[in-house]
C-alpha cells in the first residue's frame, strides 16, 4: 500500500470466531476445518444477535497488509495461501506453554521449533516485537506485550521497541505524539512484567545499531521488491521504504552479537515482513549449504531431477561401478516427460560427459568476501572440490556442513543470521460487534481507560446470547460468537483455564445468562485496568532511570 493507505489498527482487527473453547485443542480444529463456513452461518442470522450487535461485513479475501486495515475472515486461508503453520503442531514441543498458546489465540507460526528447542534445552534465545505509537496501547496490545514477557521469563532476552521512525513515515505523526504515545507503550508493558534491567528496550530513530543494520540490509533489496511485496508505487515516499528496511533490522537486532533463535509475536499483518526479514537473514549469509549430484550449478528444480536420475541409476549398480552424467541425460530423456527444466539439465549433463555423477554436499558463495572464502577451503576435511563459486564437499553431511559454514562466516567478519521466526496472535472482536479499531472507542479498551470506563464498555458490549432469558436458557449462548466471552479467554481468566472452561460451558450449556457474566466480566476489567494503571503509575516514577529517551527533539 502507498503512503495514502488510511491508517489502520495495529494488532487489533477482527475475527468472530473466539479462540476457546470446552476443548481447546477441539476448538482449534473446528477453527481449521470449517471456519468459514462457522463465519458465514452468523452473517446469514444477525437477526439472533441479541443486543445491536452490528453485522459484519461480507467475507473478504484475507489480504494482509501492514499498513492497511487487515482483517482475517478465515484463517484457514493463512495457512494455506501464506504457508503459516498451525501452532497447535508446536504446542508439546513447548514447556509451560502460556495460557495464549494453550488457549489457540496464538495459532499459527513460522519456524518456531529451534525457538522451542533452546528454550528446552537451555540455549540462547531472544523474542522481540514493536510498536508503532499512533494512539494508546489497548488490550489487543497487551496480547504482544505478554507474549514477550512470557519468553523473557522463560529464559529469553527480550526486546521491545517503538517503531517512530515507522510512525513518522508511514503514519505521518508529529514527534511530540510519537513521544507521548510511546512513554504509554513502555509503561504498560514494563507495568505488566517486562524486566528492562534484563531485556532491553529502544527507539527506532534512537537505535544506533539498528540504522546501521538496516543500511547494510537495504543493499540486499530493491524496489521491484517491496513493490511485489507491499504495493509500493512511484508514490511511495522513501522514508517508508526506509522503515521497512529498519524493521527488517528490528527483526535481526537480537542476532548482532551472535546468531540465535529469535522469535518475533506479532499479528498475522506484519506476515509481509517476515517473509521478506527470513529472505534477507538468508540472502546476508556468506555461503549456502545444499546438496549436489555434479560439478556444475543447477537450480533447486533442475537439483531434484538429478537427485531422481541418481536415485535410479543408483539402484541397479554394484559397488565399484559409477553413473556418468551422459547416462544420467539418457535416462532423464527416457523417463521424464519433456520440459523446459529437463532441457536445461540433459544439456548440462551432455556437456559434462563422462564426468561421474555422485551426491555430495554444496557450499555456494553468495555474499562471502574473498577471506572468507579462503578459510571455508581451508576448513573443509575430507575429499573436496573447489570451484570458482562453490566447494563440493564428499565426505560433510549437510548438518555439518551448515554449522562449519557459520563458524567461518562468523570467524570472518559475517552475521551469520538464522532465519527468524514468528507467531500469529488472533486478532480479537470489537466490543461493539465488527472490527477491534482504535478509532473507535467504544469497539476497544485502552489500557490508560478509565476503570470505570473499562466497566461501562464490557457493559454496553455485543455479546453471543439470545434475545430472551428463556431462549437462552433453552438453546445456550453462542460464546464462540461472543466478545464478552473471547475477553475472558484472551485476558480475564488469566492463566486459569478452568475459569475459562467453565464460562464456555456454562454459556454454552444455557446455565449463564449475558446480564451476570458481562457484570463479572466489567468487574474483572475494572480491576485489571486498577491494578494495571498502578503499576504504571510505580514505574512512571523509575522511568528517567532507563536507558530509553522518552524525549526526542526531533522535528516535525
Ligand atoms: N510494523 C509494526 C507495526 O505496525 C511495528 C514494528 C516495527 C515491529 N518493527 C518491528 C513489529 C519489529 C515486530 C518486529 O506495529
Ligand atoms: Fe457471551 Fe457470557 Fe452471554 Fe455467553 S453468557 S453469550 S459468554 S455474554
Amino acid at each position: 500500500m502507498t503512503s495514502e493507505t488510511p491508517a489502520g489498527d495495529e494488532g487489533s482487527l477482527d475475527d468472530h470466531s473466539a479462540a476457546s473453547g470446552t476443548d481447546w485443542r477441539e476448538r482449534s480444529k473446528t477453527l481449521r476445518s470449517d471456519g468459514g463456513e462457522r463465519i458465514d452461518d452468523s452473517r446469514s442470522s444477525p437477526e439472533l444477535r441479541s443486543d445491536g450487535g452490528t453485522e459484519a461485513e461480507g467475507p473478504d479475501d484475507v489480504a494482509l497488509d501492514p499498513w492497511g486495515s487487515s482483517t482475517v475472515s478465515d484463517y484457514r486461508t493463512l495457512f494455506e495461501q501464506f504457508g503459516i503453520e498451525q501452532f497447535d503442531e508446536v504446542l508439546a514441543d513447548v514447556p509451560n506453554p502460556h495460557y495464549l498458546l494453550r488457549r489457540g489465540v496464538i495459532f499459527g507460526h513460522r519456524d518456531y521449533r529451534p525457538v522451542a528447542r533452546a528454550m528446552r534445552e537451555g540455549e540462547a534465545f531472544a523474542a522481540l516485537s514493536g510498536f508503532m505509537p499512533t494512539g494508546d496501547p489497548h488490550i489487543g496490545h497487551k496480547l504482544v506485550f505478554d507474549e514477550i514477557i512470557w519468553h523473557q521469563q522463560q529464559g529469553g532476552d527480550a526486546y521491545g521497541l517503538i517503531a517512530d521512525l515507522e510512525a513518522h513515515s508511514a503514519r505521518e505523526l508529529p514527534w511530540d505524539e510519537i513521544d507521548e504515545h510511546a512513554t504509554n507503550y513502555v509503561l504498560s508493558l514494563l507495568a505488566l512484567g517486562f524486566d528492562p534491567e534484563a531485556g532491553e528496550l529502544y527507539r527506532q530513530s534512537e537505535n544506533r545499531a539498528v540504522q546501521d543494520l538496516s543500511f547494510e540490509l537495504g543493499a540486499e533489496a530493491n524496489f521491484s521488491e517491496l513493490q511485489a511485496i507491499y504495493d509500493f508505487d512511484g508514490e511511495t515516499d522513501i522514508s517508508h521504504m526506509q522503515s521497512v528496511v529498519t524493521q527488517m533490522a528490528d527483526i535481526l537486532y537480537p542476532q548482532l552479537e551472535e546468531p540465535k533463535p529469535t522469535v518475533i509475536p506479532v499479528g498475522p499483518d506484519q506476515d509481509p515482513h517476515m517473509r521478506l526479514a527470513r529472505d534477507l537473514a538468508a540472502r546476508m549469509r556468506y555461503f549456502g549449504v545444499t546438496r549436489a549430484y555434479a560439478s556444475f550449478a543447477v537450480t533447486e528444480t533442475e537439483r531434484e531431477l538429478l537427485g531422481d536420475a541418481y536415485e535410479a541409476l543408483d539402484a541397479d549398480l554394484d559397488e565399484d561401478e559409477r553413473i556418468r552424467c551422459i547416462e544420467a541425460a539418457d535416462w532423464i530423456e527416457a523417463e521424464i516427460v519433456p520440459d523446459e527444466v529437463r532441457q536445461r539439465v540433459v544439456e548440462k549433463l551432455r556437456s559434462a560427459g563422462k564426468e561421474p555423477l555422485r551426491p555430495r554436499t554444496r557450499f555456494l558463495d553468495r555474499n562471502a568476501t574473498e577471506a572468507a572464502f579462503e578459510a571455508l577451503i581451508e576448513a573443509v576435511d575430507g575429499e573436496k572440490r573447489v570451484y570458482d563459486e562453490h566447494i563440493d564437499s564428499f565426505d560433510l553431511d549437510r548438518e555439518t556442513a551448515a554449522e562449519l559454514a557459520r563458524e567461518v562466516e562468523l570467524a570472518n567478519g559475517g552475521y551469520g543470521f538464522l532465519p527468524p521466526s514468528s507467531i500469529y496472535h488472533r486478532f480479537m472482536t470489537g466490543l461493539t460487534g465488527g472490527k477491534m479499531s482504535s478509532s473507535i472507542p467504544a469497539s476497544h479498551i485502552s489500557l490508560l481507560d478509565d476503570p470505570e470506563d473499562g466497566y461501562d464498555k464490557v457493559k454496553a458490549a455485543t455479546t453471543g446470547g439470545r434475545e430472551t432469558a428463556e431462549k437462552q436458557r433453552e438453546l445456550g449462548g453462542k460464546a464462540d460468537e461472543c466478545p464478552v466471552y473471547e475477553l475472558y479467554a484472551y485476558l480475564l481468566a488469566g492463566d486459569d483455564d478452568e475459569f475459562a472452561k467453565d464460562v464456555y460451558d456454562e454459556c454454552v450449556g444455557g446455565e449463564r445468562l449475558c446480564g451476570g457474566c458481562k457484570e463479572q466480566a466489567a468487574e474483572l476489567m475494572e480491576q485489571f485496568l486498577e491494578d494495571h494503571q498502578e503499576k504504571r503509575d510505580e514505574w512512571a516514577d523509575e522511568l528517567d532511570e532507563l536507558d530509553i529517551d522518552l524525549d526526542s527533539d526531533r522535528k516535525g
